[in-house]
Formats: structure tokens, C-alpha cells, sequence
């Protein structure tokens, strides 16, 4: 059986170490959470993200939102959130309603309060190897997963199955940029199979369970399964974990795998900006 990567363990560590930091600030660093509709997981994610923000010692605004509302109002919040000193860090909760241009939404977060390295100011610097204000959480999560167990990614051939702007696009990007070789994959790849048998480390983020079995993986590869998909009111991942898991040498599990992480990273990049934006009024 493959090692565990444990994902929910790093998580607590990084948290403990975040409410260290944090403790001995004058100024609390603060969160502000936009939600948009009535999505009940996005409003779980968004609870979790708001306790642990609290248990950090971190401020955090929740502005909860209906999806009958405009879009100049979402945008007025945003530019309410910009101006505010005490506003650190701005994270939209996604998805939102497919009536409201994400895009623009997205694009009136000041970049230096861009949490999740979403707009296109922080996203062109990932893309070009430059440091960003932040990079996206779940893919950060998964790099400092994979270097908490040693994993190199150096000459390692890496398959990312999904191509979001939140996981699939950056973790590709950062991926590249620790020099592995990167084979990004969509719903319309042809021969996902093989290509993926050929991979050192395969990542799935297609949020279809149990998607990825024992034929997808060549033997010692390491699993990375970002889904998060509920069945039966239990939450399983893209990879079928029985399956797998005494063909690969590391496999995250699901939950207390990718999850957790992403909300950790989600902490640090706040202390970041936090850190960031306090240097510059000194
Ligand atoms: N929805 C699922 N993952 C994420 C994330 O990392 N950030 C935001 N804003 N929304 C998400």
C-alpha cells in the first residue's frame, strides 16, 4: 500500500504555526468572504474558512449575498472591500450563478487583496514565473504536500486531468515552473488512459467519483485527487482509492487530503497580503 499523504496533518501544523504568527501581531490580518447564492457547499466551505480564519486569530467578514442580487451591487462590495485599511485579503467564493460575469467580478479585486491569485494581474504572473501577490490555494496546497514528503518534481512527468482557472490551469503552471514536464488534460482528451499511464505523479481535478481506477496509473505513481464529490451524502474523490492504492507510492485521500490544504494556503496567502500591504505604509 501506498503512503498516505496527509494532507489534513500538514494542514493543522501550518495553522498552528499561522496562529503563532498571528498572535504576536498588534493588528489582526482580516479576511473578507463574498458568498453569492445559497450553494450548501460552498456555504460549508465558506464556515470552515471563516472558523479557522477566527481560530488563526485573523478578522473575517462574511458578505452573504443572494443570487437575485445585482451585479453593480457585488462589484460596490468589492470596491467598498478595496478601499477598506482594515481589509486585507478579498476571496469571491466560486462558482456563482452563470447570469453574473465572473470575469468582471473577479477583475474588480485589487490585486494586492487578491487571495486566491485569481485576477488576471496575479494570474499573468504566475503564468510568466514571476512571484504573484498569491497563488491559488489548492494548487500551492498540493506542491507543499508533495515537498512536505520529499516528493521532487524535477524531470518528473505530471498529467493534470481538468483545466480550471482554480486548480487544473495553475497547478499546471506551477508544476512547469518546478520543472516537470506537464501534460494537461481535458474532458475531450483523447486517450486519457495512456497518457496518463505514463505519468510520474497524475493529478485529477474533474470532479467525476471514483473516475480514475488501477489502469489510469502506472506502478509507483503518485495520486492527487482534488474531487470532492458527493455521493450518498459521503464524500468521495475523481480516484477509485481501493483501487489504487497498492499501485501508487504516495495517494492523498479524500476527505483530510487536498481539502484541508486549501484552506491553509488560504490562511498564509492572508498573513502574506497582511505582510505585504504592511510594508508598504511603513
Ligand atoms: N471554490 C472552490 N475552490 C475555491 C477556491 O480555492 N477559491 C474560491 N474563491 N472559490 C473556490
Amino acid at each position: 500500500m501506498g503512503v498516505i499523504l496527509d494532507g489534513k496533518k500538514l494542514a493543522d501544523n501550518i495553522i498552528e504555526e499561522l496562529r503563532t504568527a498571528s498572535l504576536k501581531l498588534t493588528k489582526k490580518p482580516k479576511l473578507a468572504v463574498i458568498i453569492v447564492g445559497d450553494n450548501p457547499a460552498s456555504q460549508i466551505y465558506v464556515r470552515n474558512k471563516q472558523k479557522t480564519a477566527q481560530y488563526i486569530g485573523f478578522d473575517s467578514l462574511v458578505i452573504s449575498l443572494e443570487n437575485n442580487v445585482s451585479e453593480d451591487s457585488i462589484l460596490e462590495h468589492i470596491y467598498i472591500l478595496n478601499e477598506d485599511k482594515d481589509i486585507n485579503a478579498i476571496l469571491l467564493q466560486l462558482p456563482i450563478n452563470e447570469k453574473f460575469n465572473k470575469k468582471r467580478i473577479i477583475e474588480a479585486i485589487e490585486p494586492i487583496k487578491d487571495v486566491d491569485g485569481f485576477t488576471s494581474y496575479n494570474f499573468g504572473r504566475l503564468a510568466l514565473g514571476y512571484e504573484p501577490f498569491s497563488y491559488p490555494c489548492t494548487p500551492k496546497g498540493i506542491i507543499r504536500l508533495l515537498e512536505e514528503y520529499n516528493i521532487s518534481l524535477e524531470g518528473k512527468k505530471a498529467i493534470v486531468i481538468g483545466r480550471s482557472n482554480i486548480v487544473g490551469k495553475p497547478m499546471a503552471l506551477m508544476l512547469q515552473q518546478k520543472n516537470a514536464t506537464v501534460i494537461c488534460a481535458n474532458s475531450y482528451t483523447k486517450n486519457l488512459k495512456e497518457l496518463s499511464y505514463m505519468a510520474d505523479i497524475v493529478i485529477s481535478a474533474v470532479g467525476k467519483p471514483k473516475f480514475i481506477d488501477s489502469s489510469f496509473i502506472k506502478e509507483n505513481a503518485v495520486i492527487i485527487d482534488v474531487g470532492i464529490n458527493r455521493v450518498n451524502d459521503k464524500l468521495t474523490g475523481d480516484v477509485d482509492f481501493e483501487s489504487v492504492k497498492d499501485k501508487a507510492s504516495f495517494i492523498t485521500p479524500v476527505p483530510k487530503g487536498v481539502g484541508p490544504m486549501t484552506i491553509a494556503m488560504l490562511m498564509e496567502n492572508t498573513l502574506n497580503l497582511y505582510n505585504i500591504q504592511s510594508r508598504l505604509i511603513l
